[in-house]
């Protein structure tokens, strides 16, 4: 893994600020693999350094991943002066570390919301490119139809000219809804895109990205750190570079 500068480790355990870090240093409280760190600005390979401050030894996270289930009501926006963001639902340990939202939620969207400070993977799981379905769920007034899903399947040009990529559509009569599978997260997209079709959306929660499910045990509002076995899910979701270029 890529070295790492001592302060973004040590801040990414939640414990401590990037100044803190540095007084603690400075005091030669840090040891790297038993030696004191010369400089808050150092860099080690987080993992293999052995990191301890006052004789404790530390679990790095290169990154830190937290699912969310965002609840409706609250913006998926880093700050923003018209209301709560889904940054102010986190304890202040984990406000401290610059978390972002990966892609954004609608105000009155639900669902699976991940928050990381890990811009590459981030992107990936964003960009078209790296073809990584999000799955919602969608209740719409009138019922989805055949028509519907071909449109879907076939791409659709949006009323000011946005041309989607095709994208899935799956009725759900049952559950009075439907699914929706997009590999790219334009503007309001599902309901533009179902609007476009007649049938507007009264209900939209994100179910999962790539191979990762929300967890059904979180409720609206509720978050936890991603498992290890849960980001080797979001990494999986990537395509390889054979599947990518076809060689
Ligand atoms: N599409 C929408 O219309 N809204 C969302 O919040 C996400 C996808």
């Amino acid at each position: 893994m890529e070295p790492q500068r001592l302060d973004k480790l040590l801040s990414g355990t939640g414990r401590w600020s990037r100044r803190e870090v540095k007084l603690l240093v400075k005091q030669g409280r840090v040891l790297a693999d038993g030696r004191p760190a010369p400089s808050a600005d150092a860099k080690y390979d987080p993992e293999t350094v052995r990191l301890t401050v006052d004789g404790e030894t530390l679990r790095l996270r290169a990154h830190t991943w937290v699912m969310m289930n965002k609840p409706a009501g609250v913006l998926s926006a880093t700050e923003d002066g018209r209301g709560r963001t889904v940054l102010d639902l986190l304890p202040p340990e984990l406000q401290k570390l610059e978390l972002f939202p990966v892609g954004r939620l609608d105000k009155d969207t639900e669902g699976l919301l991940l928050l990381t400070d890990d811009g590459q993977t981030a992107h990936r799981l964003l960009s078209p490119k790296y073809h990584v379905d999000k799955v919602y769920f969608a209740r719409v007034e009138g019922q989805v139809d055949g028509e519907d899903c071909r449109a879907f399947e076939q791409g659709m040009t949006l009323g000011d000219g946005t041309v989607c990529r095709p994208a899935g559509l799956k009725p759900l009569p049952a559950e009075h809804g439907c699914l929706v599978t997009l590999r790219e997260g334009r503007f309001h997209q599902v309901k533009r895109m179902l609007a476009a079709r007649g049938k507007p959306v009264v209900y939209l929660k994100r179910l999962s990205m790539g191979k990762l499910p929300l967890d059904p045990a979180l409720d609206p509002g509720q978050f936890r750190l991603l498992t290890q076995a849960e980001l080797a899910m979001l990494t999986d979701s990537f395509p390889t570079a054979r599947q990518m270029f076809n060689f």
